[in-house]
């Protein structure tokens, strides 16, 4: 399998996952190990695609769908992925979840880089969590430093269902505290 170190770097154009926030080696750590036969990202065509095209060569066999309200010109570069799917609504209507859940299933990898704050994060756990499947990873990007206690303690209603971990690659960032650079993972525990 291809490092997200790499893909990211290669899609730098595409993304900003390694080039500003540095992501790719808590991806490759946290899903080291991980049966990812279907991938789902909340927010994906801003800057073009760059996080879809990257889950579809780390998984080619696996099923990767992306939810964003508006296209951003990313039609032509995903359609060259025969396994990227995309689907234009609201990440925080409950009729796009559903939509999702009716056409796909549901998800190994869901990741969250929709919008940036705690209410909308915390919104689209709640609304995205339910088709995550039994041993799968939850990711939240993008989490502000001054935020994350408050997301955490609000997650913390879920009991002990899950496992989190917790990335901090503001050290890496040229720009320190500029923009956030935290990550979430939520990992259902195996029953
Ligand atoms: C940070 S960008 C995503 C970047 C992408 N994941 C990547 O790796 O290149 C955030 C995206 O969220 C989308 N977005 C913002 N609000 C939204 C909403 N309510 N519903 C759906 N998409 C939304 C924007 O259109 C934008 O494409």
């Amino acid at each position: 399998m291809e490092k997200f170190v790499d893909l990211f770097t290669v899609h730098a154009h595409l993304t900003d996952k390694e080039k500003c926030h540095h992501y790719g080696y808590l991806y490759d750590g946290w899903t080291a190990g991980m049966q990812i036969k279907s991938v789902l990202e909340l927010g994906c065509t801003g800057f073009g695609g760059g996080g879809l095209i990257s889950f579809s060569k780390a998984y080619p066999d696996a099923c990767v769908v992306g939810v964003d309200d508006r296209d951003n010109n990313s039609h032509n570069i995903l359609s060259s992925c025969p396994n990227v799917h995309l689907l234009i609504g609201d990440v925080y209507a409950e009729g796009t979840a559903l939509k999702a859940m009716a056409d796909f299933g549901s998800f190994d990898l869901i990741v969250d880089d929709c919008v940036h704050k705690k209410q909308y994060q915390f919104d689209a756990f709640e609304l995205w969590s339910p088709l995550l499947s039994r041993e799968g990873l939850y990711i939240i990007e993008d989490v502000f430093e001054h935020e994350v206690l408050d997301l955490l303690s609000r997650l913390s209603k879920y009991g002990r269902e899950w496992q989190v971990f917790f990335g901090d690659t503001r050290h890496l960032q040229r720009n320190y505290g500029m923009i956030p650079d935290i990550m979430l993972g939520l990992k259902r525990y195996k029953l």
